[in-house]
Formats: C-alpha cells, sequence, structure tokens
C-alpha cells in the first residue's frame, strides 16, 4: 500500500442512540488488535461520550485546543491497554456545537498534520443533521451512516443522506445496520434504505454489514469498557470483527484514491 493512506471514516446516523459511539470504539479496537494505527475522534461537540464508554478522565479535549488554550497534539489520550489513541471533546459546551467556518478552518490546520501516523481516523459524530455533523461527514473520505430496524431510524437515516447529498453533492454511504436480530433482517433494512436513495436519489449506498443485538453491549457501556476488551467472543464483538476485516478491505481498494490526498477535505478546495 502506498505510505499516505490514512482512511478518515465519518460515523453517523439521524436518529440518536442507534449505537455510533459503540461502533466507532469497538471498530477502533478491532483494528488496532489487527495491528492498525487508529485515532479515534470525539465529534460529538455538545455531548461528548467517549471518554464515559471507556473510563477516562483526560486532562484536555477538542475545544480546548481549538480555543488555543492547548496544542492538539497535548489532547491526544492513549489508551490502554487497547492501543489507539481517543481525541476527547467536553460536555455540554454548546458555543461550540454549531463550528463556525473559521473553527472548522482550524481545526482542520491542526489536526491535519496529526493524522498522517494513522491508518484509520474515526469521527464519532453526534445525532442529527446539524450544521457540524455535515461538516465532519464531508470532510472525511468515508461515510458509515449506522441505523436499525426501528422505522424511524431508517426515515431519519435516509434523511441524513438526503441533505448530505443535496448540500455536499455526496454520493458514497457505508450503511452499517445495529442492532439486529439477524444477518438477514439487516440485509431487508438496507434494502428498504437503499430503494428510497436509489429511486429519490440516484444513488446506491454499499452495504457494510450489521451488528447483532447483543445484551453484551449494554454490560460493557455499563463497565465502562470497550466491548472488545470486555466480551471479545460475544456475537456482537464478532460481528464488528468482521466489519473492521470488511473495512480493511474497502481501504485496500481505496489506495489509489487516499493516496498523496490531504486526509480531511478542505471543504473549499
Ligand atoms: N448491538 C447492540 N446490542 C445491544 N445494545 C446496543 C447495541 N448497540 C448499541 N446498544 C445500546 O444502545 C445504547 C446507545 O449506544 P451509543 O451510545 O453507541 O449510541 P449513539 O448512536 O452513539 O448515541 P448518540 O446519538 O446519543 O450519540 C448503548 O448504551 C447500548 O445500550
Ligand atoms: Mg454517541
Amino acid at each position: 500500500m502506498a505510505a499516505n493512506c490514512t482512511l478518515s471514516v465519518a460515523v453517523l446516523s439521524g436518529k440518536g442512540g442507534v449505537g455510533k459511539t459503540n461502533i466507532s470504539l469497538n471498530l477502533a479496537c478491532a483494528l488496532r488488535q489487527a495491528g492498525f494505527n487508529i485515532l479515534l475522534v470525539d465529534c460529538d461537540l455538545g455531548l461528548a461520550n467517549l471518554d464515559v464508554l471507556l473510563g477516562i478522565t483526560p486532562q484536555g479535549n477538542l475545544q480546548d485546543a481549538l480555543l488555543g488554550k492547548i496544542p492538539l497534539r497535548e489532547a491526544l489520550y492513549p489508551v490502554e491497554p487497547d492501543g489507539f489513541d481517543v481525541l476527547p471533546a467536553a460536555s455540554g459546551v454548546p458555543e461550540l456545537s454549531e463550528m463556525k467556518t473559521e473553527t472548522r478552518d482550524v481545526l482542520l490546520s491542526r489536526l491535519e498534520p496529526l493524522l498522517g501516523h494513522y491508518d484509520y481516523v474515526f469521527m464519532d459524530t453526534g445525532a442529527g443533521i446539524s450544521g457540524t455533523v455535515q461538516t465532519f461527514a464531508a470532510m472525511a473520505a468515508a461515510r458509515i451512516v449506522v441505523i436499525t430496524p426501528e422505522p424511524t431510524s431508517l426515515t431519519d437515516g435516509y434523511a441524513l443522506v438526503k441533505v448530505l447529498h443535496g448540500r455536499y453533492n455526496l454520493r458514497d454511504f457505508l450503511v452499517l445496520v445495529n442492532q439486529t436480530a439477524s444477518a438477514r433482517e439487516a440485509r431487508s433494512v438496507y434494502d428498504k434504505l437503499a430503494g428510497a436513495c436509489r429511486h429519490f436519489l440516484h444513488l446506491e449506498p454499499v452495504f457494510l454489514g450489521h451488528v447483532r443485538q447483543d445484551k453484551k453491549v449494554t454490560e460493557a457501556v455499563c463497565r465502562q469498557e470497550p466491548l472488545l476488551r470486555y466480551a471479545p467472543g460475544c456475537p456482537a464483538a464478532r460481528d464488528i470483527q468482521a466489519l473492521a476485516a470488511d473495512l480493511q478491505r474497502a481501504r485496500l481498494g481505496m489506495a489509489d484514491m487516499l493516496s498523496g490526498r490531504k486526509i480531511l477535505r478542505n471543504l473549499q478546495d
């Protein structure tokens, strides 16, 4: 693979609470276990909670760095024993939950130089279609839209794709169905979203895979440990390992596209 092949991935959903943070966190674990260097960025600037899921108390965060209080590098938090880095965000700071253009430019100029060291940069976004979510979605090289079998998750997921397509002309979306009973159910949920995207937006999202409903996920959350550390052999953990392998195949397929480009797209380019 060419040298500069960092893949930035925004993890998105229309509806909240569908599992974005758990999926970002555990994909980070799975890919780290496979030997890759991973950065996980908490892009939920209003209601950050990666730190809570990890049971860590970072000294600095993304907002501190954006406000110039600390260098961004100092906000990076190495998660042990898993071995990936987190860029945490502060919670309950409303002034930064809507990102202004100047803030976005500061973020890009400070973040981009740190990213070349990583194979993957996961951006765990907040729910919905706020300007900030759209910005992160459009900056990333790849977008995972997380949906569940609930009809509201499907309609909100479609709304998100529609908005991103309309505003940024984005056409490439990876769909992940979480909290599903089976692979078969996941496919049929994906088919509904894909059908609407095809019919109304003339684009074809790609099915990335599924994660089964599994009570071990909630247990891991309550213990403030990543699922892949807490219960690596459980069904949801095995699904995430399979997803990580699929994502790595997708990254290899994108190597030419990624090579030599900026890792995060400057939306003014
Ligand atoms: N595969 C799963 N099986 C069982 N429960 C799950 C699964 N995925 C997520 N959950 C449950 O859903 C809850 C919400 O997950 P998570 O915080 O990752 O969602 P989110 O999309 O990041 O939410 P928000 O939109 O608020 O950021 C978890 O605390 C867990 O209880
Ligand atoms: Mg979340």
